[in-house]
């Protein structure tokens, strides 16, 4: 269960937030808890939940180490403030910041070099769902970016499908498309990497998900977890996904 807290607080709203949040999931054992808050407040966040389950993550890097690169940051700087995730590839970042299939794995493999486990995000424009197009977006997404990784490399990455439509909408995907859309991109995974890669690796869905809705989405076999922004940002919201 992963929380993305896009341009969402500062350092000082940071440790208020894990103050609340680390005693109402202190029991759950069931799933990893990772937050990904802006990487200012990566320090903060480590020191606030030092000792306890939750993890700690970054929501992009850049691919190389160090250079004359204003405003990056890299996935050993990342790692040596202490965080061990990163979101890689999430739509906003395809949508407004030039992201491309290509960048995702480039940006994948540094994080894998660093030491960093990356949850990489795919999903379809509403305009594309719309057209028919989910299965070719997702494979494209897949193809043109993650099956570039050795299977050793694509082991250690988590998955997430959100669809650009139900992100920060209020519009979930129904349980049941969301594990359509799951399985063509376990299908894909099978394809290049092979059955057992297929049934091992975790794929996450994102896109409003909210206390009230996570039990279903939870219920279908192909979602091993959530991506979630909007409802990560309250730690009692958080606290209840987590505890579906
Ligand atoms: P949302 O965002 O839960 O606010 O829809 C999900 C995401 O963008 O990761």
């Amino acid at each position: 269960m992963a929380g993305n807290w896009k341009m969402f607080k500062n350092p000082a709203e940071t440790s208020a937030f894990f103050e609340k949040f680390l005693p109402q999931v202190a029991s759950a054992t069931h799933c990893e808890i990772v937050l990904c808050p802006p990487a200012i407040n990566i320090p903060a966040a480590v020191a606030a939940t030092a000792g306890s389950r939750v993890g700690v993550g970054a929501q992009n890097l850049y691919w190389k180490n160090e250079g004359a690169f204003t405003g990056e940051i890299s996935g050993p700087m990342i790692k040596a403030a202490g965080a061990e995730w990163v979101i890689i590839g999430h739509s906003e970042r395809r949508q407004f910041f030039g992201e491309t299939d290509a960048t995702v794995l480039e940006r994948t493999k540094a994080a894998l070099a660093a030491g960093l486990k990356p949850i990489v995000c795919v999903g379809e424009m509403l305009a594309e769902r719309e057209a028919g197009e989910t299965e070719a977006v997702l494979t494209q997404q897949f193809d043109g970016g993650l099956a570039g990784l050795t299977p050793e490399q694509f082991a250690q990455i988590v998955i997430a499908y959100e669809p650009v439509w139900a992100i920060g909408t209020g519009k979930t995907a129904t349980p049941e498309m969301a594990a359509d859309a799951h399985r063509i991109i376990r299908a894909r995974v099978e394809a290049k990497f092979g059955g057992n890669t297929a049934a091992s690796v975790r794929i996450l869905y994102g896109g409003s998900v909210k206390p009230d809705n996570v039990k279903g989405l939870m219920a279908q076999p192909e979602i091993d977890g959530a991506l979630v922004g909007g409802a990560s940002l309250e730690p009692s919201s958080f606290a209840s996904i987590v505890n579906f």
